[in-house]
């Protein structure tokens, strides 16, 4: 049993439809924003969690149908949760560690989204996680990352907010996360051959007046987004 499949019910009621504060207010459209044409291509979502983002991205780019939609996470609960409440009819739904090789073909992906997900990989996890993403990636094709920034997490160590790799959410429970710098994640991306630019997620008044402990953190990056592409 993994760390999410005793999460995946209390996961889904709190973080609900559109996947909480955060990124209902600022992380999906900044995500969306990356993500280019969807029509026909071959899409991985890796810890896809309650499977919220998927059909949102459907919504936003509406009338584009993908060829192939594989929606894949480690909890075979939180997969559970994604079919039963955000069932897309013509996906597939499957596990994926990314610790292990994915059992998909090489070059066979368009475009690969992973939200907060990368973070919370201790070890090995994060480098043989984007050399599997590159290998599976065809030419051309585009990873979309999201992580908790590594200066918003340096920060809540301090803050105590961050213990012993658990953060507690501002949504109430305990995460994982990992301490990582930012040229940590920039030397996996190399030496796994991604090509990327980095963009920064900040609060705003919104999500103060939601979240108001957020506001002594203003100006500190909350999350990072990186935009991988694939040359071969
Ligand atoms: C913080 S949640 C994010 C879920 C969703 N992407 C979202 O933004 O709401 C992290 C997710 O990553 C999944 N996960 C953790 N370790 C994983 C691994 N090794 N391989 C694949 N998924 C993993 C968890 O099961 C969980 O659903």
């Amino acid at each position: 049993m993994t760390y999410y499949d005793k999460l995946a019910s209390k996961w889904h009621k709190i973080t609900g439809y559109k996947g909480g504060a955060f990124k209902e207010l600022i992380l999906n459209e900044l995500v969306i924003s990356k993500i280019n044409r969807i029509e026909s291509k071959s899409i991985l979502e890796i810890g896809a969690g309650n499977g919220y983002f998927m059909p949102m991205l459907l919504k936003k780019k509406s009338g584009q149908r993908p060829q192939k939609l594989m929606i894949t996470d480690i909890s075979t609960k939180q997969l559970e949760t994604a079919k039963k409440i955000f069932k897309i009819s013509y996906a597939e739904y499957r596990m994926l560690d990314v610790y292990k090789k994915f059992s998909i073909e090489n070059n066979s992906v368009d475009i690969i989204i992973s939200n907060m997900v990368f973070n919370e990989l201790k070890g090995v996890g994060l480098k043989n996680g984007l050399k599997e993403c590159e290998r599976i990636l065809k030419i051309g094709g585009r990873i979309i990352i999201s992580v908790l920034h590594p200066e918003f997490v340096e920060i809540q160590i301090k803050r105590g907010v961050v213990k012993n790799n658990l953060m507690i959410s501002t949504e109430g429970f305990r995460v994982p996360v990992v301490q990582r710098s930012l040229q940590e994640y920039k030397s996996s991306l190399e030496s796994a051959d991604i090509n990327y630019t980095l963009d920064n997620a900040y609060g705003n008044q919104a999500l103060y007046n939601i979240k108001p402990k957020l506001k002594e953190l203003k100006g500190i990056p909350i999350a990072l987004i990186i935009i991988g592409t694939i040359s071969k």
